[in-house]
């Protein structure tokens, strides 16, 4: 992992190296049984290197506390290791130069669970099992049992945590999720 995140930290891949300050390579435990895949890295995760430290980061926090889970038990990744500009959607070109960097960090973790957070990884995840995406609404909070490279994993997607920051319907629902995420890991031996 440590090999993987030296070489995120001198990628020119593509065009968002020029405006990082930091690379976001994720962070966590590697022998996690559960892995949170989210979209890119935003303000303050560019100012400080890590996943999930603004805004979205304190309520993912809040929820993975909710259901008894730590930081430290977890591994938190994302689509994309650097920046977009002004925090717009990840273009094709750059998660296609992005990814084998992801599925690198999934093979070095095998997962037993995926959390996958808004509709760019859940599209993608989908993508790589051959399931047809339509649509974050109507899908987050399923169980899918998928092989994703090789590997047995139970995805669950869910919505974005910074989307529902402004919206308590979508917060409700995030909450909910995350209460088919603590079923599965109280139902299931790993
Ligand atoms: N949003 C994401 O998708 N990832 C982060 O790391 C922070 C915010
Ligand atoms: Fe490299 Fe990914 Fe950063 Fe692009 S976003 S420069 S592919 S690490």
């Amino acid at each position: 992992m440590a090999e993987i995140a030296k070489e995120i930290a001198e990628c020119k891949k593509c065009e968002l190296w020029k405006s990082r300050k930091n690379v976001v390579p994720g962070e966590g435990n590697v022998d996690a049984n559960v892995m949170f895949i989210g979209e890119a890295p935003g303000y303050w995760e560019d100012v400080k290197g890590r996943p999930f430290v603004g805004a979205a980061g304190k309520l993912l926090d809040k929820l993975l506390e909710n259901i008894g889970l730590s930081r430290n038990e977890v591994f938190i990744g994302n689509i994309l290791k650097c920046r977009p500009p002004q925090n717009r959607d990840p273009r094709p070109d750059e998660i296609e130069a992005c990814t084998p960097y992801l599925d690198r960090q999934i093979r070095v973790i095998q997962p037993k669970i995926m959390v996958t957070l808004g509709r760019h990884s859940t599209a993608y995840i989908f993508n790589k099992v051959g399931l047809k995406f339509y649509g974050i609404s109507r899908l987050h909070g399923r169980i899918y049992e998928v092989t994703v490279l090789d590997l047995p994993v139970v995805l669950i997607p869910m919505y974005h945590p910074a989307v529902a920051l402004y919206n308590a319907r979508l917060k409700d629902d995030l909450k909910m999720d995350f209460e088919v995420l603590r079923n599965v890991l109280s139902e299931r031996v790993f």
